[in-house]
């Protein structure tokens, strides 16, 4: 089923995920992505994991801000997908259903490229569990900002607040980002790879024309 939004013919089900390592620039992305929809009309939810709601917000913390926390990585594994659960079922579902676009500021990619590839935990039960904990839930689009990432650890240093997961050596966020090529070779069709060391505007217009040729198809 299909809602006509001036030119646009956008899908009831639209759900577009940004993916990268850190620093790469996917929540500045995320902001102007959704703006921009917005003013063409048409309806956008911008959330993303983990820390959505009440569960959400306490994994968030014990994951990402309890430093002397040494969370096993399967342990890692399970909070992040109860986080998706709560999230999928209780927000993302519900929005999708109300028609319009949800945008999500990382999803079941992250979980394969840090749990499965950073954390080198075994890929077929990573990507089980994570499919599992999304309840069906795919991406119909997903955008990866492609960085190298000394550069976007770089961009970090200029923020307040570094988490947990941001201060894992260099190797660790060398595998997340193979792991992310990885999955896009796998889903070319799906996983868009845009180089995320332009100018803001620059990558922006990019992720625009990608995700408005998706959606008016
Ligand atoms: P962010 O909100 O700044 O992107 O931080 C979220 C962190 O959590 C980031 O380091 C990636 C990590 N993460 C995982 O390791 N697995 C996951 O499934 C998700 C959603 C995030």
């Amino acid at each position: 089923m299909s809602t006509a939004v001036g030119k646009l013919v956008v899908s009831r089900d639209m759900f577009i995920t940004l993916e990268g390592v850190e620093g790469s620039g996917k929540s500045t992305q995320a902001e102007l992505l959704k703006e921009f929809l917005q003013k063409q009309g048409l309806k956008v939810t911008l959330t993303r994991e983990p820390g959505w709601g009440a569960l959400g917000r306490l994994i968030r913390r014990l994951l990402l801000e309890e430093k002397e926390l040494e969370l096993h990585p399967l342990a890692e594994l399970y909070l992040f997908c109860a986080d998706r659960t709560q999230h999928v079922r209780d927000f993302v579902l519900p929005k999708l259903k109300e028609g319009g676009i949800v945008i999500c500021d990382r999803f079941t990619d992250s979980t394969i490229a840090y749990q499965g590839y950073g954390r080198r935990l075994e890929l077929d039960l990573v990507e089980r569990v994570a499919r599992e904990a999304a309840l069906g839930l795919k991406p119909k689009l997903t955008i990866l900002l492609n960085i190298p990432v000394k550069v976007g650890l770089s961009r970090l240093e200029k923020r307040e607040g570094k988490t947990k997961m941001d201060e894992e050596p260099l190797e660790f966020h060398e595998r997340v980002r193979q792991g992310y090529i990885f999955i896009a070779q796998k889903e070319p069709k799906r996983v868009k790879v845009v180089n995320a060391t332009r100018d803001i505007y620059e990558i922006q217009q990019e992720i625009r024309n990608i995700v408005l040729s998706h959606i008016s198809k």
